[in-house]
């Protein structure tokens, strides 16, 4: 099976998840791209649920799917988030970030009584930091936060390249709330709790990939022989 099938495999899986009248935290990627169709397929058959969407991106793909939208600020507590994920391990901690949606990812998340992740089994690893820890920061003082990122990264045991992310054009990315986001290259995170209150500890950090004591689930699917086995 090819990754778009086993994506939208997990996606289905978690459909089952959905209850009428939730309050549905959605998230962001290729993954939660997958679940936002088939949960249009639902919503169009008549089930009432409200979304809350963790970026802009999802905010127009589940429009276009005809779900109901609400804001957090409207709906600020909310009894499932169905988001993807760049790297998850054996304690369900996190690397998310990949598509610069680790902000509003995480504070949906965190409003929500659980949070199921949904991904490619490929994405399942034994130690965390292959993938580069996105870390989201203003754009005021850039170069300071970075030589500040980067002693706090040292602090952590963390070795590694830190690298502004730019758009497929060159130019700085921005994120949805006006921040940059600096990729982290560091090939393993030994101790992802102590990174993380390293960066948090940062002036100008706004928040960091590592989603730790979040997730309370993960939908996972692997190819088996042509058919996808969810774990
Ligand atoms: C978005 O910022 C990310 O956290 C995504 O959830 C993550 O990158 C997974 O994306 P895919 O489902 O496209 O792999």
């Amino acid at each position: 099976m090819s990754g778009p099938d086993l994506r939208r495999a997990a996606a289905a899986r978690a459909l089952e998840l959905v209850e009428p009248g939730m309050r549905l935290g959605i998230g962001t990627g290729s993954t939660a791209n997958a679940f936002v169709e088939l949960l249009g397929g639902r919503v169009r058959d008549g089930l009432d649920i409200v979304g809350v969407p963790t970026s802009e991106a999802t905010h127009a793909a589940a429009a276009r799917a005809g779900i109901r939208l609400a804001t957090l600020e409207a709906e600020p507590v909310l009894d499932l988030t169905i988001d993807g994920a760049d790297e998850v391990d054996d304690e369900l901690r996190l690397i998310k970030g990949g598509g610069a949606a680790l902000l509003r990812e995480k504070i949906v998340a965190c409003a929500s009584r659980r949070m199921v992740v949904i991904a490619d089994a490929a994405k399942r690893v034994e130690t965390l930091g292959a993938f580069p820890l996105p870390i989201e920061v203003n754009p005021f003082g850039l170069r300071a936060t970075q030589l500040g990122v980067e002693a706090a990264l040292a602090s952590a045991g963390c070795a590694g390249r830190v690298v502004l992310r730019l758009t497929p054009e060159g130019a700085p990315l921005v994120t949805d709330g006006g921040h940059r986001i600096l990729d982290a290259h560091l090939n393993r995170i030994p101790d992802p709790e102590a990174l993380s209150r390293a960066l948090w500890a940062v002036p100008g950090v706004v928040e960091h990939g590592l989603f730790l004591g979040i997730a309370s689930a993960a939908i996972l699917a692997a190819d088996i022989g042509g058919a996808a086995e969810i774990t």
